[in-house]
């Protein structure tokens, strides 16, 4: 069996994920890949909070700005009626209980909030420019990190991902999947592992399609099979997302990154989390302020042979916290931060 996929060579186009039309968001069913390619249509802030809650949609960037076209409904199916903006608000409080991690999606929630209580001349219009604005200028800090980050990766042959921080995640493009986009297409990068990512496999289904169909080679490893590539010598650097960062450099993102962290400790290989500065959580000092997703056991139990009814349960926190000081570098944007528990942020900040 070949030990690389390729499937779809051809097609040279990131998948987008989000696409708005006006008066509904097209939504990529992400559950669904990479059998299927298929759009659900909301039309309604709910339809929106339910498709982030079920994760047809998700990636912190990606709910983020899926949440602020959730806003952007639901101004157009209010305004003018009398008490339009409480409805408004409440479909926002809804759309903020969607999923507690990713502080992209209450980044996105105040500006739209702001941004209503600004009082604009033409609300509907004017909530649906700045979700698209905040799509734009995701791709655009995508662009901008992908370089940023390849400066850093400079002649590495191989690195490691973890989860989908990828087009399918951001506004398009990708954050640590733009990193390896662009160090890749740049003519340095010879591997790129990815690890399934359990339970939910954001690895399996949906890194190592979305990179093959970027014509990109990509191999797939079980999760348990990171520490003994690190000791084979294979890789230089892990790049990964993040859902969170804190003040002092620590970093929420997918459940196993603190694993590959420890992990990348022991064997000398660096960690980079690339993440756009709305991912940044000033207001928390540390990651223990955090709060962790905790998802339904039966994404973990489905796949095997108990009955419901059995005495065993399941334990599926979904998110994890790295501390900074194994963090080698955080590339953002607005610049890099290096050796965050050393330096800081000040590389990255405003
Ligand atoms: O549960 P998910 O799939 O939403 O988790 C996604 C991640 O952890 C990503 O690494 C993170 O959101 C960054 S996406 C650019």
């Amino acid at each position: 069996m070949a030990d690389h996929l390729n499937v779809n060579a051809g097609s040279r186009l990131a998948v987008q994920s989000l696409i708005w039309n006006g008066d509904s968001l097209a939504v990529l069913d992400q559950r669904r890949l990479p059998e299927t390619l298929h759009y659900d249509h909301c039309r309604s802030a709910s339809e929106v909070a339910a498709a982030i809650r079920l994760m047809q949609v998700r990636g912190a960037p990606a709910i983020g700005i899926a949440a602020a076209y959730g806003v952007a409904l639901s101004v157009l199916a209010h305004y003018p009626r009398a008490g339009w903006l409480d409805a408004v608000r409440a479909d926002i409080d809804a759309l903020a209980a969607s999923r507690p991690t990713a502080v992209n999606l209450f980044w996105a929630l105040d500006k739209m909030r702001d941004l209503l209580a600004a009082a604009p001349a033409e609300p509907a219009a004017a909530a649906a420019e700045l979700a698209e604005r905040i799509q734009r200028q995701d791709i655009e800090a995508n662009l901008r990190m992908g370089e940023l980050g390849a400066d850093l990766l400079g002649n590495a042959g191989a690195v490691l991902t973890h989860c989908n921080a990828g087009a399918l995640a951001t506004g398009g493009y990708g954050t640590a999947l733009g990193v390896i986009r662009s160090a890749y297409r740049r003519g340095g990068l010879r591997n790129i592992y990815a690890g399934e990512t359990r339970p939910w496999l954001q690895g399996a289904r949906l890194t190592v399609w979305e990179l093959a169909r970027d014509g990109i080679p990509a191999t797939l490893i079980a999760d348990s099979a990171a520490a003994w590539l690190m000791r084979s010598g294979k890789i230089d650097w892990i790049v990964v997302g993040a859902d969170r960062i804190t003040a002092n450099g620590d970093v929420a993102n997918k459940i196993g990154t603190y694993s590959l962290a420890v992990l990348a400790r022991q064997h000398g290989v660096k960690l980079m989390v690339a993440a756009p500065s709305s991912t940044l959580d000033l207001s928390l000092s540390n990651g223990n302020g955090i709060e962790i997703e905790q998802r339904d056991g039966k994404e973990l139990l489905a796949d095997c042979y108990l009955t419901p009814d059995s005495l065993v349960g399941a334990w599926n926190p979904v998110f994890d916290v790295t501390p900074a000081e194994l963090v080698s570098a955080i590339v953002t944007e607005r610049g890099v931060a290096l050796e965050p528990a050393v330096n800081g942020l000040s590389g990255i900040l405003p």
